[in-house]
């Protein structure tokens, strides 16, 4: 028989992707996902979600609600990804955060075992966010640089330097060696979500794959919430003809990886189970400066050239990108969308929402 995968959030932008995998693989998806209306204006059922997929609307952080879906559903694997995602909104709107992303999942494991349901597999899509600002390298050696403060950004200081003021290059992430140090509420709450689900499956012998993705961007991705991922809103703007506000002095760091790849990582951490608890970075492996991607999208849609505004968010980090040899060797990962053919494919998506509703090629701050 197939098994049953429940995808959390599995209405959002990585959840629709995924479902529309699984079912063509024969599997039995179910997701749950309370239709944010952030993410999904007019709260219906999306139409990226496979007609297969048994969509049941509820809130994670409903402990009855879960006890309602467990008398129906029996999940084998459960990929959990619903989640308040803004890293901007999360210092401003902690609680939120927390309740999703935190108290949602407990929940989640509290009703698992009050079904005596506990999954063969727990997957948690989690964030490179939790690297903060991760380690650098200066002269004198490897680093964890602290949190930049308000007023270094407001000096215009971007890159961290050592504590003797040396100029310092960052070092991609690698989870089995670079140690978390959040350094905003969203990804504080990431991290306790991978504590959580780690001390659960330990205890009740579940296996646990966590995937740290890098920034997800490509077809899908929501263009009415302004707190999407950069590249989405930049490539709206663009399509619409508009400037790109460009933060910082441009050189903000990220491994931009597309959904397709995120998918194909997805699939194979659910195929190939751990030997024991797993945490995996997933990213395309490249990094690429803001600049870079806002510019490609605005050669490409002939907008404007972008504008480098020395404006900056606080809890944003200077730079994040990572090493994949982990996921490629666990999982067989190998990504196959570079930026360009992956920057394409996301245009020529917003193209055809934009025919069907032009109000959609307008701008908003980004989320990056
Ligand atoms: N997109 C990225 O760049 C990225 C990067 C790193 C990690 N992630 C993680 O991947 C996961 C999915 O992200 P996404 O990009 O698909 O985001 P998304 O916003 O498109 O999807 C999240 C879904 O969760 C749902 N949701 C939110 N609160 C809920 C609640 N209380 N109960 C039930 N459902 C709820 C939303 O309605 C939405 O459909 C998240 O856990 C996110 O932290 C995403």
């Amino acid at each position: 028989m197939s098994p049953t995968t429940l995808i959390t959030g599995g209405a959002g932008f990585i959840g629709c992707a995924l479902g529309r995998e699984l079912v063509a693989k024969g599997d039995t998806v179910v997701a749950v996902d309370v239709l944010q209306p952030d993410v999904h204006p007019g709260s219906g059922r999306p139409k990226r979600l496979a007609p297969e997929v048994i969509l049941h609307p509820m809130d994670v952080r409903s402990g009855s609600a879960w006890d309602a879906l467990l008398k129906v559903v029996s999940p084998d694997r459960i990929v959990h990804l619903a989640a308040e995602t803004s890293t901007g909104r999360s210092l401003v709107n902690a609680s939120v955060h927390a309740s999703t992303n935190v108290v949602g999942t407990t929940e989640m494991l509290d009703a698992l075992l009050r079904a005596d349901a506990i999954p063969d597999h727990i997957v948690l899509s989690s964030s490179r966010a939790v690297y903060g600002e991760g380690e650098w390298e200066s002269e004198e050696g490897p680093f964890y640089p602290d949190p930049r403060t308000h007023e270094d950004l407001e000096a215009g200081k971007w890159d961290p330097t050592d504590r003797l003021g040396h100029s310092a290059t960052p070092i991609p992430s690698r989870a089995d060696r670079t140690t978390p140090h959040p350094t905003n509420v969203y990804a504080a709450t990431k991290l306790a979500q991978e504590n959580i689900l780690g001390a659960w499956t330990a205890a009740t012998g579940a296996d646990l794959s966590i995937l740290r993705l890098q920034n997800v961007y490509g077809p899908g991705q929501s263009l009415t919430n302004s707190y999407t991922g950069v590249v989405t809103l930049f490539a709206r703007t663009a399509a619409g003809g508009g400037t790109l506000d460009v933060y910082e002095d441009g050189n903000i760091v990220r491994d931009f990886v597309f959904i397709a790849d995120i998918v194909q990582a997805l699939v194979a951490s659910l195929t190939r189970p751990p030997r024991g608890p797993r945490t995996i970075d997933i990213g395309s492996g490249s990094a690429t400066t803001i600049l870079d991607v806002a510019q490609r999208l605005a050669d490409r849609q002939g907008a404007p050239r972008p504008e480098i505004t020395g404006r900056f968010r606080d809890g944003d980090v200077r730079a994040a990108s990572t090493e994949i040899d982990m996921a490629t060797t666990d999982l067989g990962y190998r990504p196959a969308w570079d930026l360009d053919k992956g920057l394409e494919a996301l245009l020529d998506w917003i193209g055809e929402e934009s025919n069907a509703d032009p109000q959609v090629v307008s701008s908003g701050p980004p989320d990056s």
